[in-house]
């Protein structure tokens, strides 16, 4: 349906279009609040193309169409409607304080997330990583004894608030405290005292695709290029195969992710290179979606269960009418993810010190 030009309006076009067929929108601005409703359609706009809502609503709703793909348009609400951009941390630092790199997923964003939030995983799969930094470990050193951590999993106003309590010494947990922030933001825990931060963006591309961005920022000073290697293909990298040309990871499925079993027989549980490649190995592995019928999560799985949760209770919210307020109140986006370890509580998160720990630095 690419002459949609034969209609009134976009939507008139969209109200006519079966599943399946394409809407392609030309170069210029639409003033209109288009709603696409239980239609497997694909709204496709050229460079230029924008929709513009007014205040009696958004310039595209979609509803009950799961299946619809909307790319290459450029979408402006009403002012009061326009989401302001989240306070987190990596946002309020200059440019040259923050190195992103992104690399493409294929799998569902939401599966990819949940490889991100759980910190169960971390003692085995990044291992090798772990092990390769022996000499300054530190108190990660307690990732590696104590592989079943305890879960505090904190539902909150621009997401979850996820605590891993690890037993470090008698009378000490170590703790790992990792966010994620409607509606594909994650951060994860560096040492505490530390001027770095670590985060990912995992933007959904359709169903079986995600594009994720890597963001390392700095609290206090430019990042070298040095520090840039050490992040992609440095001797212990955090993305060891990236492909700039493709944008997308070296390892992969058709050639099992540079498995190598020799490391993995020595000291690698994975026998895989790269704290992302291992990651991607098991979130893809496992197929684009997994039939989640046959899943039995357990308490290591707190984590998955709570986002999820928060998810789909904001998507019904919305179904009711309700909108989400994170997109409005960016402030609630400025809590730091952090790891320390602290004298044994019952009284965690009412701690003083561990509320200070929460606000950003910046
Ligand atoms: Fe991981």
């Amino acid at each position: 349906m690419d002459e949609w030009g034969a209609y009134k309006s976009l939507q008139a076009a969209v109200d006519a279009a079966r599943d399946g067929q394409t809407i392609s929108v030309g170069a210029g601005k639409w003033e209109e609040c288009v709603v696409v409703e239980g239609k497997r359609i694909v709204i496709a706009g050229v460079a230029g193309a924008e929709i513009h809502g007014s205040d009696s609503g958004p310039a595209l709703t979609v509803r009950g169409a799961f299946g619809a793909v909307v790319r290459g348009l450029t979408l402006r609400n009403a002012s009061e409607k326009q989401p302001a951009l989240p306070g987190l941390e990596w946002l309020n630092v200059p440019s040259s304080q923050r190195y992103l790199v992104k690399y493409n997923q294929e799998c569902n964003f939401v599966q990819a997330i949940e490889g991100d939030i759980d910190s169960s995983h971390i003692g085995f799969l990044h291992q090798s990583t772990l092990r390769l930094q022996t000499s300054d470990i530190g108190v990660r050193v307690y990732q590696l004894r104590d592989k079943a951590p305890r879960w505090i999993v904190d539902p909150t106003n621009y997401g979850l608030m996820l605590a891993a309590r690890r037993n470090a010494e008698e009378d000490s947990y170590y703790w790992r405290i990792n966010h994620f922030y409607f509606p594909w933001y994650t951060t994860i825990a560096g040492s505490l005292g530390s001027t770095r931060g670590h985060g990912h963006i995992w933007v959904p591309v359709d169903d079986t695709h995600t594009e994720v961005w890597c963001v390392t920022w700095s609290t206090d000073e430019p990042m070298g290029e040095d520090e840039k290697y050490r992040i992609l293909s440095g001797p212990a990298p955090h993305i060891a195969s990236l492909d700039p040309a493709t944008g997308k990871l070296r390892a992969a499925k058709a050639n099992h992710f540079l498995q190598d079993r020799e490391a993995q027989r020595n000291f690698s549980f994975a026998g895989i290179l790269g704290t992302r490649e291992q990651d991607t190995a098991v979130v893809e592995g496992m197929g684009a979606i997994v039939d989640r019928t046959n899943e039995h999560l357990g308490t290591s799985d707190m984590a998955i269960i709570g986002m999820r949760r928060q998810l789909l209770n904001g998507a019904k919210a919305l179904l009711r009418g309700q909108e989400p307020a994170a997109p409005y109140q960016p402030e609630l986006y400025r809590v730091r993810s952090w790891s320390a370890v602290l004298p044994r509580s019952e009284q965690f998160l009412d701690n003083p010190q561990v509320q200070q720990l929460m606000q950003n630095l910046v």
